[in-house]
């Protein structure tokens, strides 16, 4: 991290009542006073089997996978306006910054000046943790989710003109692997992370494209 940027995130971090120690002193979730909400938990995709009708099944499976992709965690980076949001509220990212063409962010302010390679933990109790992962970016305009419905997300991510070209088997590969997907179930200390594992969502995002990726009507 270069020194101009290392003082504006310390001088952030302490605006929120913050102190930085470094990036591999406490473990996740250590931070003194970390409440951590408990994980919500998934179905697993077997469960879907007792819905005998394919169709019905393969929606029922992408309802279930909507409680990860509805969460904040992927919302905050999914937003219709080229600005990321956070916490559970998704409220506009504070300070203020834009995704710019490329998502990394605009000249003189890239998501990396803040977001490193991995979660860095602080010291503080309003913010106990920065998030981070090698690939942090907004997602792309096309790939907005915040204020769509379910089903509508859904479509979305099944056209190859909005999903970045990708095919389903390809789309199962990111849900199932991708680090940045990943990322959610590992958000950093003072974030609730999506519900289930990493995983399972693989398991209902396989179910569900074995059953004829069918979408939710709302
Ligand atoms: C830090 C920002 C960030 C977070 C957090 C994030 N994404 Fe994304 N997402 C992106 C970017 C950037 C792309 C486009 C680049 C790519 O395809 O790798 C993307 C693309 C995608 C795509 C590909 C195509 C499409 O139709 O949207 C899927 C699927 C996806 N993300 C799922 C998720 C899920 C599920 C989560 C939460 C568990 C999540 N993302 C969290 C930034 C993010
Ligand atoms: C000046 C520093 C700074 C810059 C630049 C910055 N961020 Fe952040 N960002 C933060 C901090 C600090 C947090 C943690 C805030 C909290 O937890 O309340 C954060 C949190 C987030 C979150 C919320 C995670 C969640 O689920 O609550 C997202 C999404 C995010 N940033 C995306 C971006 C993207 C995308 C960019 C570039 C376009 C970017 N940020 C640029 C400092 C920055």
């Amino acid at each position: 991290m270069r020194a101009a940027t290392l003082i504006a995130v310390l001088g952030l971090a302490l605006a929120g009542g913050a102190v930085i120690t470094s990036v591999n002193a406490a473990p996740e979730g250590s931070a003194p006073g970390a409440a951590t909400p408990a994980p919500v938990p998934l179905k697993a995709a077997a469960t879907f089997l007792s819905i005998k009708d394919p169709a019905a099944r393969s929606a029922a499976l992408f309802q279930e996978a909507g409680k990860v992709i509805e969460s904040p965690r992927c919302m905050n980076c999914h937003p219709v306006e080229r600005r990321p949001t956070q916490g559970d509220d998704l409220h506009p990212h504070n300070p203020p910054v834009a995704g710019g063409q490329s998502g990394h962010g605009v000249p003189g302010l890239p998501c990396l000046s803040c977001h490193g390679p991995a979660n860095v933990p602080t010291w503080g109790e309003k913010i106990q943790s920065i998030p981070g992962d090698p690939k942090w970016a907004l997602a792309p305009v096309e790939m907005a989710w915040q204020g769509k419905s379910l089903g509508q997300i859904c479509a979305q991510i099944k056209d190859p003109a909005r999903n970045g070209g990708k095919t389903l088997d390809q789309i199962h590969h990111h849900m199932a692997e991708d680090s940045l997907v990943g990322w959610g179930w590992n958000p950093g200390a003072g974030r609730s992370p999506a519900p289930g594992t990493q995983a399972q969502f693989g398991q209902i995002i396989r179910a569900w494209i074995d059953t004829g990726a069918k979408c939710p009507k709302a």
